[in-house]
């Protein structure tokens, strides 16, 4: 049987204190990557994965995100007018469906699996997606389609997976495996930010989920984890407790931790050089200051 995920959930009711003073007014999820806003990458993934139903879990402070959304029909008329055919389609392309994205408010940051239980209502009985927006991948096909069409054989919970050095395994959840076959990594247990040197691998989870509705369930059954926060990696964990299907599945592409300033910059170039409109300038930029800088060491 096809296992159909039509929702997803873009818990991104976080602070952003990483990115401050920029995100005292503008969402982090608003800030510009080349020239679209980081959201707009992981909406783009969502539909190409076959996502209908756009949930964003909101806080106080959001609205720029939510005014982003928003169709520009004054901004369309301008473009039409003035002959700027490629710009209207730019913008034409960003437009969502009336009824199609739905916000939902956490009012305490108390954590992503926090954030993640209050769209309980919305998903239903559903298995569904949860994509972190911060966590950007560039890959030929996208990160949630692989993993969609490898639930289809699987079921279960699906987490996305990546090998990171040892010394950086606690920072992340990470992953106890009990066995590998190709891409796919059928998971004993997890632990969300293990004490440094306990880390059970070196697969640490990142922004990409395919749930089954019963975490939602979960969610309220488990206790604030680590930091005081309700963590996400525990309600999925607990499926293991009840005897149910966890799967790492590590992807073929590149993740960018744009929740950081030194991963946000390097998506950035990475993003701009792969644009034949930016290439060549932004390449000759930074063989300049390469130079520059051999020549000064
Ligand atoms: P982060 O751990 O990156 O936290 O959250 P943050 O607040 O966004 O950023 P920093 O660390 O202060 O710079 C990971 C994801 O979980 C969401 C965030 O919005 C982000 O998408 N989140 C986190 C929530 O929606 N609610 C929470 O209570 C915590």
């Amino acid at each position: 049987m096809k296992r159909r995920v039509t929702k997803a959930i873009f818990p991104v009711a976080g602070m952003g204190t990483r990115f401050l003073p920029a995100t005292k007014s503008v969402p982090k999820e608003i800030m510009t990557l080349v020239d679209r806003p980081l959201i707009q990458y992981a909406i783009d993934e969502a539909r190409a994965a076959g996502i209908e139903d756009f949930i964003f879990v909101t806080s106080r402070g959001k609205s720029a995100l939510e005014d982003y959304f928003d169709h520009a029909p004054d901004l369309e008329n301008a473009l039409r007018k003035s002959g700027k055919t490629e710009l209207l389609q730019t913008l034409r392309d960003t437009n969502m469906d009336s009824g199609a994205i739905a916000y939902i408010r956490q009012h305490k940051a108390l954590g992503l699996g926090h954030a993640v239980s209050c769209a309980s209502k919305l998903i239903g009985d559903e298995p569904f997606a949860v994509i972190l927006p911060d966590d950007l991948v560039a890959a030929e096909k996208p990160c949630l389609q692989q993993m969609i069409e490898a639930y289809q054989d699987t079921g279960g919970c699906m987490v996305a997976t990546l090998e990171v050095p040892h010394e950086k395994a606690s920072s992340y959840g990470v992953l106890d495996v009990a066995s590998q076959d190709g891409p796919l990594v059928r998971v004993k247990g997890m632990v969300e930010k293990p004490a440094a040197g306990t880390a059970p691998s070196n697969l640490a989870v990142i922004g990409r989920y395919i749930l089954t509705p019963r975490v939602m369930q979960n969610l309220t059954k488990i206790d604030r984890g680590s930091g005081g926060e309700i963590q996400l990696t525990d309600a999925i964990a607990y499926e293991l407790t009840e005897g149910r299907d966890v799967f790492g599945y590590r992807f073929e592409g590149q993740r960018y931790d744009c929740g950081s300033k030194a991963g946000f910059l390097q998506a950035t170039v990475a993003f701009a050089l792969a644009r034949d409109d930016l290439r060549d300038e932004l390449s000759a930029f930074l063989d300049s200051i390469h130079t520059e800088r051999q020549a000064a060491q």
